[in-house]
């Protein structure tokens, strides 16, 4: 019998965010800086070293992978990593989050590769809008690439907004409109005080889940559910409509106390926890030991005892953690 990860708290660790890259053809402002240096290619894993991570996790019980990035599909043969994690026996949930840039060229390839599900980041719904909020995208394209996503017959797809006082609050009944229009899922998120952005000030434009939820609910009643993807997400429906709208609150309702889930980072460093920098070297682990999945094995199990309690996050502003959204994997 393989071992579970648990951590000293009894949560057990079920889904592992994998970080395929920080590389990434936005610049969103919240989560880099407008001039952003990537890794050296030696620092990266391999496509091979990120698919023994994945296989790692799945033989310890991790029932749910998603890669991240950065931007996961500017990373070079991506559908073949997506090919070999998704026919992993043990993996019930394989996704993957995306700024769906690319999704034109890749939705009908992932899908047939294995891909399950897509969170698709989308927080405006107005072309100059998106420009400023993203720094180089191009709203257009990610609509054609959701549409192109939802040709090719994903299991589910979410939006992922991530509102902004006086950036994008006012769009938010607008968001949800359009996310029932096309039957997808939304999820609404605090903003995260990772890295030290330059464009705003985060204590000024953090903008908590209720007060999204007030806004969204002067138009659609929203029904609490106990439904759950497994991730950080508390969701509600509504009463003629399939889709569904998640809030994720790490400010207002911390939800640490469930956490079930780590994350490895494209240099393979083990992350035990978004908001702080416990973390194991995998990378030195697959490099010093080349094929011992066991070795791989034994140190992810010896870093659990590494995960803390929760984050310490604040809304005042300062950074709390130096590394940025897109080096830590969402
Ligand atoms: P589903 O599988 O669809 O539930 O997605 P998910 O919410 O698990 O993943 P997604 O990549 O869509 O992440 C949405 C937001 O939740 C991002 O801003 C993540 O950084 C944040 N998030 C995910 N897990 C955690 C976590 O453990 N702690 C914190 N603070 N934020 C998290
Ligand atoms: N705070 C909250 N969410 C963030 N994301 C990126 N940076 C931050 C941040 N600082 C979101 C993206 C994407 C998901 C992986 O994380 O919008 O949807
Ligand atoms: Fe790129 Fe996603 Fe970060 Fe935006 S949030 S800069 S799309 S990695």
């Amino acid at each position: 019998m393989a071992p579970e990860l648990m951590d000293d708290f009894g949560r057990r660790v079920r889904y592992v965010r994998i970080s395929v890259t920080d590389r990434c053809d936005f610049r969103c402002v919240y989560c880099m800086s407008e001039e952003m240096t990537f890794l050296p290619r030696a620092q990266v894993l391999t496509l091979e070293e990120l698919g023994t991570v994945a296989r790692a996790f799945i033989e310890m019980g991790v029932e749910k992978v998603r890669l991240t990035g950065g931007e996961p599909l500017v990373r070079r043969d991506i559908d073949h990593l997506v090919a070999e994690i998704g026919s992993m026996p043990g993996l019930k949930d394989f996704a993957m989050t995306t700024n769906g840039a690319g999704l034109v060229k890749h939705a009908k390839r992932l899908r047939e590769a294995g891909l399950g599900r897509l969170n698709i980041s989308l927080d405006t719904l107005d072309p100059e809008r998106f420009r400023q909020l993203t720094r180089t995208g191009e709203l257009g394209r990610v609509l054609d690439g959701l549409r192109a996503a939802r040709e090719a017959g994903f299991d589910r797809i979410k939006l992922n907004a991530v509102i902004l006082k006086g950036r994008n609050d006012d769009e938010v009944v607008d968001l949800v409109a359009f996310a029932r229009a096309e039957g997808v899922d939304i999820s609404f998120i605090e903003e995260m005080p990772l890295g030290d952005v330059s464009d705003h000030s985060r204590a000024e434009t953090f903008c908590s889940s209720d007060d999204v939820q007030a806004l969204i609910e002067r138009q659609y009643a929203l029904i609490p559910t106990t439904e759950t993807t497994l991730g950080p997400s508390r969701y509600f429906r509504m009463a003629d409509s399939d889709s569904r709208v998640g809030f994720i609150s790490p400010h207002s309702h911390n939800f640490c106390s469930t956490c079930n889930r780590v994350r490895v980072t494209v240099e393979g460093r083990l992350l035990l926890c978004l908001g702080n920098e416990h973390s194991v070297d995998l990378r030195a682990v697959m490099r010093r030991y080349p094929g011992d999945l066991d070795a791989l094995k034994k140190a992810i199990v010896e870093a659990m005892p590494l995960k803390p309690e929760r984050h310490h996050f604040t809304t005042d502003g300062n950074v709390q953690v130096v590394r940025f959204m897109n080096m830590t994997g969402g």
